[in-house]
């Protein structure tokens, strides 16, 4: 039985090591795949494609077999954090300890870098080994957190936000789309994947519900306490932009209290799901809460 390091530690190396598989080809169009690979393979904590397989162990299913599902969601993820970075959205010149995409690449490469990544991401689980069935849950699942109903809903409802006092119902309502509906995406293609039930795959999505809202908010928060040095990506991008955070309506204090309050409430999820390996769910939870990166 490997300890919580250990088993996050294989977990994040497993996706590494996918990730770097793929978008090798040398093409004469090469500087968009290389803008795709600057941005997918430049670190970040690889947090959803985690979830994804250590809810598929939850369930009893065997992670080694659904690594380009998971790595499909990092994609995405990657992508929202290329396109989130452009002048026209938080315009920030660093992400993951490197130039944002744009800096390097130009805009127009970096918006078609993003495309390119959301795209594939589809095709790793349309290609995958695994029954159709699945796959086609899949996909629903992905498009429905990744979509016009999730996180780019809200990015939208945060842009919205800019300049202006945004209460808690309505930062809720953007922190579960612009971030808890792709957290919930993966936990739930892990169930999917490794073959749960219904009950298991609402337990997942109640779960990362919960735990993307404390993720967001803590975000807010080291955006106000962290450093550029350790997240890897600039702090007062929020304050630039003037945006509603949980940090501005509630103060710090309050902020980490709720993140402990929503993570709990993922941990009490957890017990509607009879899963497995839930003590390193639960641990991961809980380093999540003091994260400073
Ligand atoms: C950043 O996500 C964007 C948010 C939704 C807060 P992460 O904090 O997971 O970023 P990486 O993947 O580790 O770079
Ligand atoms: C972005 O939230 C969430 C995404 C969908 C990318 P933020 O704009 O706060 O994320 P960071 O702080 O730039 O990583
Ligand atoms: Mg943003
Ligand atoms: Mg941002
Ligand atoms: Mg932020």
């Amino acid at each position: 039985m490997n300890s919580f390091p250990e088993q996050l530690g294989a977990y994040t190396q497993q996706v590494e090591a996918y990730l770097d598989t793929c978008f090798t080809g040398k093409y004469d169009y090469q500087v968009l795949t290389d803008a795709m690979r600057y941005s997918l393979l430049a670190g970040g904590k690889r947090l959803r494609p985690v979830l994804c397989l250590a809810f598929c162990k939850a369930v009893g299913g065997d992670p080694d077999r659904i690594l380009p599902g998971a790595c499909a969601i990092e994609m995405v993820h990657t992508y929202s954090l290329i396109h989130d970075d452009l002048p026209c959205m938080d315009n920030d010149d660093y992400r993951r300890g490197k130039p944002t995409c744009h800096k390097v690449y130009g805009y127009d490469m970096a918006m078609l870098a993003g495309d390119g990544l959301l795209t594939a991401a589809f095709h790793q689980i349309a290609a995958m080994d695994a029954d159709a069935v699945k796959r086609i849950r899949c996909v629903e699942v992905l498009s429905a957190g990744a979509g016009e109903h999730g996180m780019v809903a809200g990015q939208v409802l945060d842009l919205l936000g800019e300049h202006q006092h945004l209460g808690e119902e309505a930062l809720r309502g953007i922190h579960r789309r612009k971030t808890g509906a792709l957290i919930a995406a993966a936990c739930e293609m892990g169930v999917i994947l490794g073959g749960g039930t219904e009950q298991q795959l609402a337990a997942a999505r109640d779960f990362a519900l919960s735990l993307g809202m404390a993720f967001q908010i803590r975000d807010d928060m080291l955006d106000e306490i962290g450093t550029q040095e350790e997240l890897g990506k600039p702090i007062g991008s929020d304050a630039g932009n003037e945006k509603s955070t949980f940090v501005t309506l509630l103060g710090l204090d309050a902020c980490q209290r709720l993140v402990e309050q929503e993570t709990d409430q993922a941990l009490r999820a957890l017990d509607h799901g009879g899963f497995d390996h839930v003590e390193f769910l639960t641990e991961l939870s809980k380093m999540l809460t003091g994260r400073t990166k």
